[in-house]
């Protein structure tokens, strides 16, 4: 059976974000990782038996993208603020000043969509077929994903990624800190 492992991750001198808001997050994305695993392991034992099994497989089979994507979004996140420090302009901030008119264009779009109402994700994409990028919404974990699509930036805007450290109107500020700590380093490489 195919297994996923907690990551562990390394930040320095995150600003605007504390040590207890990370920590919780940390404790929540254990979870995913935890139940990507029993997930996957129900799933084959329901598939083992489909016909006495059918209702728990056609369940389980859905929450698997929940759990999985939960995981997996979380290890972009937190990996974006791996050794946080002041970053040069990248060839990606290049290109997003080139496609959005100025960088800050860019990052006005992916900052509204942050602020839309609703629990889930923004995501900077690129697509494998042809590069271009997108900014796109991800609600929960697993809608809204384009397929074929590689992920650059991944901002968590369910309300545990700031709720510690601000009131539920809080994400404007929050977001600001996201922002603020990203190593465009590490971004670059996915590039
Ligand atoms: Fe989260």
């Amino acid at each position: 059976m195919q297994t996923y492992e907690t990551k562990q991750f390394n930040f320095k001198n995150l600003e605007g974000i504390s040590q207890e808001q990370i920590d919780q997050h940390l404790g929540l994305y254990a979870g995913y990782v935890k139940n990507t695993n029993g997930t996957a392991a129900d799933l084959a034992k329901y598939a083992a038996d489909p016909d006495g099994n059918a209702r728990a497989l056609s369940e389980i089979s859905r929450r698997f993208g929940f759990e999985f994507n939960g995981m997996r979004l979380h290890e972009y996140y937190f990996d974006q603020w791996t050794d946080a420090e002041g970053s040069e302009s990248t060839a990606l901030q290049n290109t997003l000043a080139k496609e959005w008119g100025s960088f800050d264009t860019w990052q006005a779009e992916f900052t509204a969509m942050g602020k839309m109402r609703g629990i889930g994700w923004v995501l900077l994409v690129q697509d494998e077929i042809n590069g271009n990028l997108h900014n796109i919404w991800v609600s929960d974990h697993e809608l809204g994903h384009l397929a074929g699509q590689k992920v650059l930036v991944a901002m968590d805007v369910w309300e545990h990624a700031y709720m510690v450290d601000h009131p539920a109107s809080g994400r404007g500020a929050y977001i600001e800190a996201f922002f603020k700590n990203l190593n465009w380093g590490v971004i670059e490489e996915r590039f």
